[in-house]
């Protein structure tokens, strides 16, 4: 394969956890430990592969609608993860940066969130961006706010607003999204990085997350090289 044109950001929504359990007859919380293990190993085989970003949709500010039970079970497996899991993602120099707002994350989460951010800082391999507690309209208000504050405070000026001075600003300064894949059969992108997504390409799939591998994986980056990326041209 061609490894020039891969993607240089790939995005995935990683959904299905709750059906792939409850299929099984399991909890749902079962689904999601599944989950945490598949994104280990997708993001130690993306490294390798050499792709520079990788953003997971971990959990949006919608998700905290779910049953408390849920909701809390997310919450100590992102801590457990970031506490000791990941120290293997640490050692394969992989970088984790995170999107998202603070309100209303308990303090554990986000110390947790800090220190993983900390002890992977210098590492110069693929840069992991968990959208944790993120919504893409958020994102936006978030970044206007932001904007019109600089405006406000004369530090720029109307035309130094463009759509590049924008993606600056977004909660990371990260490329566009090339290639968003969502699992477990929805067709649509849930506040997911909308302005980043704006020329990605998209691949559903039906398949539960905790089943997606390497080998689907690598299927799709297949059927993306095949792609004819226009960018609004001919
Ligand atoms: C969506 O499946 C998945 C989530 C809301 C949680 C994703 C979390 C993980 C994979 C755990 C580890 C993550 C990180 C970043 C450390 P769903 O519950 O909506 O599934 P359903 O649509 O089948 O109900």
């Amino acid at each position: 394969m061609n490894d020039l044109n891969l993607p240089i950001h790939i995005g995935i929504i990683m959904d299905g956890n709750g059906r792939w359990a409850t299929k099984r007859g399991l909890k749902r919380s079962e689904g999601h430990k599944e989950g945490a293990k598949t994104l280990k190993k997708l993001c130690i085989y993306l490294n390798k592969r050499g792709i520079k970003y990788l953003s997971l949709y971990a959990f949006s500010t919608e998700n905290f609608k779910r049953e408390e039970n849920e909701v809390n079970y997310l919450m100590d497996l992102f801590i457990q993860l970031f506490k000791t899991e990941f120290n293997t993602l640490k050692k394969e120099n992989i970088k984790v940066i995170f999107s998202g707002r603070k309100e209303p994350l308990k303090d554990e989460v986000w110390l947790s969130m800090q220190t993983i951010t900390n002890e992977t800082k210098d590492n110069t391999g693929c840069i992991l961006n968990i959208c944790l507690n993120y919504g893409s309209q958020f994102e936006i208000a978030d970044t206007t706010k932001r904007i019109c504050q600089m405006y406000i405070n004369k530090e720029i000026s109307l035309d130094t607003i463009d759509p590049v001075f924008i993606q600056k600003n977004l909660y990371q300064d990260l490329p566009p999204l090339d290639l968003v894949i969502r699992t477990g059969g929805e067709m649509r992108l849930s506040n997911f990085m909308l302005f980043q997504a704006s020329y990605a390409e998209l691949f559903f799939t039906n398949t539960y997350f905790p089943d997606f591998n390497e080998k689907e994986l690598e299927e799709i980056l297949t059927t993306f090289l095949k792609r004819n990326r226009r960018f609004g041209g001919n």
